[in-house]
């Protein structure tokens, strides 16, 4: 490898929503020009990446970019379900601390290395060994800012939680008057001392000061508090997204063709496209819980009741992991499926993207994970938020209370409040809702363009990056 030509090495969470931001991060970079990327990847992902999306073919245009795999030294058979996640990252690092070490001691090699947040030992060997790194966290701006506070939670005593749910968290400034307890990350409510969760987020904030910098997947104008917030921890903060929509005015201007862009751990089934293709314009809810939360067999049946009893129709992707204790879910889904004929068409998998684009969907109840929340930003989607696990807990109290673009579900599965939300979402409160996510996906579309912050703060990162190299 050249070595006058800056290399930036990128080491995603092996997760759907980490791969698919951080891949898009890489295109960006490999768009730039002048740059060598590696992308990092377990190799369990990286073959079913190869498997179920085009990157193949689609970065085969860019000949600085590779990817290199390891493995996340679990056995191939090991489920690697997402109510083992702990014991995943664990793993991945024993092999990956001993190879980030050796593939950096080869100082000209690796110009700057871009961790997820939670890769903290990349910032320590980066530091150790003289690389810059620049932090790459997928997660929601607000819930890092919630994370930064934290020690300020426990030295005040407000952590760990006691008592009443719906009390207005104080210490977190930019949040107060609008975060309660239970909107808070689910771990909040455990011991701080021995709890997993916060022992991994004590490590990713402490590091954050210590990196060269930190990209974040949002715009000025949607997390603009929470930005200046972090900003007192890392000034360089780079807040670049949504990074989909990014890549796409950029791709776009650059009349580069634009391919159908999956970055896909699972088979989409694009029949759910041509389904939408019969419905009328605005009439559909789209139902995806993303790539790791778990329900269980009742919850399931809550939405599916709240749903039907709506007179909705829906589009529902219903994961094969997606009951919780990995209960297989082949015979409810088949069930299911031949009940709602008419009404609701359920997949596996979906082309969310262009499912949220469609203009069939009128409105997405969803988990409110960070991607998903973004895409249904730009696609100018109002969301009812059922959310489970981390950042998902304070972004549906921004979509609800702060951003006004949704209602916010949390804690309540219910088929009668399904029902009426659903009904609110798509029927009485849609105008509202549907104006203020259209302004906001208007704010999103202008801040990637020429001129627009989010463009700007790209372009002074990847300047950034190649300073470093002289
Ligand atoms: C997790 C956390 O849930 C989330 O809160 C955190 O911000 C990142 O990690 P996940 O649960 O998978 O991610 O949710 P999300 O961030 O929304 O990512 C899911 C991704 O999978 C989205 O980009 C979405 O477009 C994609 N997807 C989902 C599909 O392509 N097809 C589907 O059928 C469902």
């Amino acid at each position: 490898m050249e070595t006058s030509i800056p290399h930036v090495l990128i080491f995603p969470l092996p997760l759907q929503s980490t791969i698919n931001s951080t891949l898009q991060l890489a295109e960006l970079l490999c768009l730039a020009g002048g740059l060598r990327v590696t992308f990092l990847n377990t190799n369990h992902n990286q073959q079913r990446l190869l498997r179920h999306s085009d990157v193949q073919s689609r970065f085969e245009q860019y000949p600085g970019f590779r990817f290199l795999t390891i493995s996340d030294g679990l056995p191939e058979d090991h489920p690697r379900s997402a109510e083992q996640f702990g014991d995943i990252i664990s793993s991945l690092q024993s092999v990956a601390e001993p190879f980030l070490k050796e593939m950096l001691s080869d100082d000209v090699a690796v110009t700057c290395v871009i961790p997820d947040g939670l890769f903290y030992y990349a910032v320590d060997i980066g530091n150790e060994m003289g690389v810059p790194v620049i932090i790459f966290d997928t997660i929601s701006p607000s819930c890092l800012w919630v994370y930064l506070c934290l020690p300020k939670l426990i030295e005040a005593g407000v952590l760990p939680f006691k008592g009443n749910l719906d009390a207005l968290v104080t210490n977190v400034p930019a949040l107060e008057g609008l975060l309660r307890r239970r909107d808070l990350p689910h771990f909040c409510l455990l011991d701080y001392r021995t709890d997993q969760n916060f022992q991994a987020v004590f490590k990713e904030i402490e590091r954050i000061p210590k990196a060269h910098g930190l990209i974040l997947n949002s715009f000025e104008d949607l997390d603009g508090p929470f930005l200046s917030c972090i900003r007192s921890y890392s000034p360089k903060t780079y807040a670049i997204g949504p990074v989909h929509l990014n890549l796409q005015t950029r791709l776009a201007a650059k009349a580069t063709p634009l391919l159908s862009s999956s970055n896909s751990l699972w088979e989409e089934d694009h029949t759910s496209i041509k389904w939408l293709d019969e419905q009328s314009i605005g009439s559909v809810i789209y139902v995806s819980f993303g790539s790791l939360a778990v329900v269980s067999r009742n919850e399931m049946l809550e939405f599916w009741h709240g749903l039907m009893n709506s007179k909705v129709k829906f589009l529902w992707v219903m994961r094969p992991n997606m009951l919780k204790g990995g209960e297989s879910h082949d015979q409810l889904m088949k069930e299911l499926a031949e009940d709602c004929k008419g009404t609701g068409y359920i997949v596996s998998w979906a082309p969310q993207k262009m499912v949220l684009a469609h203009p069939s969907v009128g409105g997405f109840l969803t988990h409110s994970g960070w991607n998903s929340t973004l895409e249904s930003v730009v696609e100018g989607k109002p969301m009812i938020c059922w959310p489970q696990y981390v950042d998902q807990r304070v972004t549906s109290r921004l979509v609800n209370e702060f951003w006004k673009i949704g209602l916010d579900m949390k804690d309540i599965c219910d088929r009668s409040v399904v029902e009426k939300m659903v009904k609110d979402l798509m029927g009485t409160k849609k105008d509202d809702y549907k104006k203020s996510v259209e302004t906001l996906s208007e704010v999103a579309k202008i801040s990637v363009r020429e001129g627009g912050l989010s463009c700007h703060n790209l372009d002074c990162l990847i300047n950034d990056i190649k300073g470093l190299a002289r």
